[in-house]
């Protein structure tokens, strides 16, 4: 009886060790496309979510983060890398306004810009205003910041980007601000008050007819990493700010910029093609937020802009990729447009993880990484496979199941 329950107790231990190791060691972290039950079963740099505006229903890993360039090739001009640009960066969903009040004014992301620039944000677009005695982050109209549309004070968003910028020292940060700032030298005291000024790169370095931008690693050298732009051009010579449009071409914002097919300028802007602006910053979202919609603009249709822009521009790929809610997409977002854009810029291929040190521009590897957004139906497909079988909840528990039981009989 002893030895029976013994071999007994055995085959049980035994039948429970490999059922589990079964289910549990093909389960590594998932890939981009792959279905999803949590945020933490996604590879790094990917998180679980659905995109019901393009028809996926099943949570999947999407991207989060573009590759860094920098990782790939060094010592490039400014202007031959793409950045991930947030409009509004400031305007977080469910935001509380600084001034204690709620918030009646469109929202533009879902997270903090600590959290942006840890996941590879380096463009940000500010709106600043004067307001209640000091600079704040505003998103509201008639050029005036009320209590209802006031986000929170400059200060208290560029010192995190102090934060990052002394944690991260070869990184290069951009700030392009919609400047409604009236105060004078207003911006400079807040940059300054933010601990700011040692990381400026100055105006007098901008190239002014279309020329290369020092290299970053001259910029990271000197420690000028932080670009700023104002959209006010008197700002250039009273305070020493750039005016946007002085350096780069720019598409137009909004619903006018998301017709496929064209890519014309706004106002503001030189036209798309004048190549004595060296930067080209692209922007893809709707006039009012839509979070719902976000996923699916953010996913083929920016590439497919993307493309449009480039021969807009003359060829020329985008700097600065600007989207509403970054993280939504139905795989590679903007952060794999931002790779693409990098492939192109950086060594002549279609995405940046072909990209080596010192490689011949255009000398490619082939094939290419498979770079084509990826469609529902083609997701779907592999959710079937037995390759996939542990990434289904339930088929694990049936498997699970089925395979105790068998050992037990
Ligand atoms: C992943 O995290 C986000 C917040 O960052 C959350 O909105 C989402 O629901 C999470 N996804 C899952 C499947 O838990
Ligand atoms: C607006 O916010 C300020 C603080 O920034 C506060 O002192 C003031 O009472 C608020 N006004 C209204 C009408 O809520
Ligand atoms: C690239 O070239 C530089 C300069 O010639 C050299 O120092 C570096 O080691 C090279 N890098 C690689 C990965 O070959
Ligand atoms: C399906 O799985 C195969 C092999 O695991 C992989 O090569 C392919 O990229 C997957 N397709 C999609 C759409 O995820």
């Amino acid at each position: 009886m002893k030895s029976l329950n013994l071999v007994m107790n055995f085959k049980f231990t035994v039948t429970l060790f490999v059922a589990v190791t079964l289910l549990f060691a093909c389960c590594e972290a998932l890939k981009e496309g792959q279905s999803c039950v949590a945020n933490g079963s996604c590879d790094a740099g990917l998180h679980c979510e659905t995109c019901l505006a393009n028809g996926n229903v099943r949570p999947r890993c999407t991207r989060l983060q573009p590759v860094n360039p920098l990782s790939k090739v060094k010592g490039l001009p400014f202007n031959r890398y793409s950045w991930l640009t947030t409009h509004n960066s400031f305007a977080k969903l469910k935001a509380k306004s600084g001034t204690g009040g709620v918030i009646l004014a469109p929202m533009n992301q879902q997270d903090t810009i600590t959290e942006q620039l840890n996941n590879g944000v380096r463009g940000l677009m500010l709106d600043m205003y004067d307001f209640d005695n000091d600079i704040w982050l505003c998103h509201s109209f008639g050029a005036k910041c009320y209590n209802y549309t006031a986000f929170q004070t400059a200060i208290n968003v560029l010192r995190e980007i102090g934060v990052f910028l002394e944690a991260n020292p070869s990184e290069i940060v951009t700030i392009i601000i919609e400047d409604y700032v009236t105060s004078p030298n207003g911006l400079n005291k807040v940059f300054d008050a933010a601990g700011l000024r040692k990381f400026w790169f100055p105006v007098s370095r901008m190239p002014k007819n279309g020329g290369e931008w020092p290299t970053v690693d001259d910029m990271i050298q000197h420690n000028q990493r932080l670009v700023v732009f104002t959209s006010k051009s008197a700002k250039e010579s009273s305070e020493g700010i750039a005016y946007e449009w002085r350096y780069l071409v720019e598409n137009q914002y909004g619903n006018g910029g998301m017709k496929p097919g064209s890519c014309p300028n706004r106002a503001e802007s030189s036209a798309m093609n004048t190549k004595s602006k060296s930067l080209v910053l692209m922007n893809y979202f709707t006039d009012a937020p839509d979070f719902a919609q976000a996923c699916k603009h953010n996913s083929a249709p920016l590439i497919d802009m993307m493309n449009t822009c480039h021969e807009a521009a003359g060829k020329r790929w985008p700097n600065f990729i600007a989207v509403d809610f970054y993280r939504r997409s139905d795989g590679g977002g903007a952060p794999e447009a931002v790779d693409l854009a990098n492939g192109h810029l950086v060594c002549g291929c279609a995405n940046i993880v072909s990209c080596k040190e010192n490689m011949t521009f255009g000398a490619c590897d082939l094939p290419e990484p498979s770079i084509s957004p990826k469609t529902p139906a083609a997701a779907a497909k592999n959710e079937t496979s037995f390759s996939n079988l542990c990434y289904q909840p339930k088929l694990q528990w049936l498997l699970g199941t089925t395979l105790v039981s068998f050992f037990l009989l």
